[in-house]
């Protein structure tokens, strides 16, 4: 029978199943114990309104076409640092809130990556944001997270062109490309399901992750 064996304060034991564990996040798991049955690519999104959110699962979706394996989602809200280094291959789904601003859990979160040692890791980027209602901000946040990644040492991959895009200023603009898929799902949406299953064999073929399965 598997579960996981704790003791309570007086010193009985309990006995955690591991259907129960997701609910139950101050039981400690040892996720590097079970590297090899692990995702290849982890997927961690932040979401106030449930844009990313949606978009990360459809994305899971493109993903499980080619190999149901390769991606695992996390919400960064609840995600530990240790969940989040264990990868070496990570996509990351940001919102730009506030006019500028980082999405509230990866705010919460960055901080504690400082230090972290990113090199070798290869890191694309999903962004959401809405270029009519804040075309001088579009998708602020992806450069800022691109920053912060890129300084720890990862590699970052998962570009994508600025055309068919309308908006006047982004943090996530280097020339006629944006550091990060972008996704509007105020003014494009019809767009969005496009985007998305070119965006990731672009990402399969550039982290090179089915090297001998061609698509
Ligand atoms: C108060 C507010 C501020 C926003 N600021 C920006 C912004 O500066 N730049 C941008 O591209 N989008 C901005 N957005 C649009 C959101 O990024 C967009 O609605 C996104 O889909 C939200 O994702 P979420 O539901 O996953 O939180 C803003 C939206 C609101 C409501």
């Amino acid at each position: 029978m598997s579960g996981l064996k704790k003791l309570d304060k007086q010193g009985v034991q309990i006995l955690y199943f591991d259907s129960a564990l997701r609910f139950c996040p101050s039981v400690p798991v040892d996720y590097t114990e079970d590297k090899h049955h692990m995702a290849k690519i982890g997927l961690f999104y932040g979401s106030s309104t449930g844009n990313t959110e949606y978009v990360a699962y459809e994305m899971k979706a493109e993903f499980d076409k080619r190999d149901p394996s390769l991606v695992e989602v996390f919400n960064i809200g609840s995600t530990s640092i240790e969940q989040f280094l264990q990868f070496d291959y990570l996509i990351l789904g940001i919102p730009t809130w506030n006019t500028g601003q980082l999405q509230d859990d990866w705010e919460f979160f960055l901080p504690k990556l400082a230090g972290a040692n990113m090199s070798g890791k290869r890191v694309a980027i999903f962004g959401l944001g809405d270029q009519n209602g804040y075309g001088f901000n579009f998708l602020d946040a992806v450069g800022m997270l691109a920053d912060e990644v890129m300084k720890l040492g990862a590699q970052l991959w998962g570009l994508w062109p600025t055309s068919n895009y309308e908006f006047e200023e982004s943090l996530a603009q280097v020339e006629d490309h944006f550091l990060s898929l972008g996704v509007d799902q105020e003014g494009q949406s019809e767009k969005t399901p496009a985007r998305i299953a070119e965006w990731v064999n672009q990402v399969i073929e550039e982290f090179e992750v089915l090297e001998n399965q061609p698509a």
